[in-house]
C-alpha cells in the first residue's frame, strides 16, 4: 500500500479528484496519510478534513524563521509517514533536505508543458498569462520528480491541451485542469503505486 501525504495551499481541486480517484479504484494499492498545508484557510483542508484524511497546517506566519520553518514541514511530512509526496498547488519552495531525504519521491503538477512556462515566477494564473502572450496554440500539464531545480525534475507525464481564441488566464486556466491535471496526478500516483516509474540518468520511464 502506497501512503501518501498530499501538500497544497489553496482550493484543492487537484486533492478532490485524487480522492475521488481513490474511491473510483483508478487509484489503487494508495491511501493518503495525511493532507499538510502552508495556509490556514486553503478548502483543501476543509475537503481533507471532509473526508476523514488527517490534515495539518504548518504556517510561514506561526514560524517566520526560515530554517525553523524548513525543520516543522520536514517534520510533517516525516510523521506522516508518507512514501510519496504529491505537491498539489503547492506555493511553497521544497527545503534542499527534503528533496534529499526523498529524492524521487517527492512529486508536483504543473499547469503547462515543461520545459515551456515553467521556472521561477511561472506559478498560478501568471502560467496562462504567459501562455495567451506569447501565442502558442497548445498548452498542458506535466506531473514531474521535484529535484533542486524549479521544474526541473524528472517528467513523468505530460498531456496537451489546446488554446483557444478568446481564452482568458482564468478560462485556460480551467481547460487544463479539467482536461489535464485532474486526470494525470492521479495516474502517476497509480503507475507510481504500482512501481511502473523508473528514474534512470535523470529521466523517468514508464515500464
Ligand atoms: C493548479 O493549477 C496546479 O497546477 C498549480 O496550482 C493549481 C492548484 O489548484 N500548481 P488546486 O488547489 O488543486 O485547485
Amino acid at each position: 500500500m502506497l501512503k501518501i501525504a498530499v501538500m497544497v495551499s489553496g482550493g484543492g481541486t487537484n486533492l478532490q479528484a485524487i480522492m475521488d480517484a481513490i474511491q473510483d479504484h483508478k487509484i489503487t494499492d494508495t491511501t493518503i496519510t495525511a493532507v499538510i498545508s502552508n495556509n490556514a484557510d486553503a478548502y483543501a483542508l476543509e475537503r481533507a478534513r471532509n473526508a476523514g484524511i488527517p490534515a495539518v497546517c504548518v504556517s510561514r506566519k506561526e514560524i517566520p524563521d526560515r530554517d525553523a520553518y524548513n525543520k516543522a514541514l520536514l517534520d510533517a511530512v516525516d510523521a506522516s509517514g508518507a512514501d510519496l509526496i504529491v505537491l498539489a498547488g503547492f506555493l511553497v519552495v521544497i527545503p534542499t533536505e527534503m528533496i534529499q531525504k526523498y529524492r524521487n519521491r517527492i512529486i508536483n503538477i504543473h499547469p503547462s508543458l515543461i520545459p515551456s512556462f515553467c521556472g521561477t515566477g511561472y506559478y498560478g494564473l501568471k502560467v496562462h498569462e504567459g501562455v495567451l502572450s506569447r501565442g502558442v496554440k497548445v498548452t498542458g500539464a506535466t506531473v514531474h520528480f521535484v529535484d533542486e531545480g524549479t521544474d526541473t525534475g524528472p517528467i513523468i507525464l505530460q498531456k496537451a491541451v489546446a488554446v483557444e481564441e478568446g481564452d482568458t488566464p482564468q478560462i485556460l486556466q480551467r481547460r487544463v485542469m479539467e482536461q489535464a491535471e485532474w486526470q494525470l496526478l492521479p495516474q502517476a500516483i497509480d503507475l507510481i503505486a504500482h512501481d511502473r516509474v523508473v528514474v534512470e540518468d535523470g529521466l523517468a520511464h514508464i515500464r
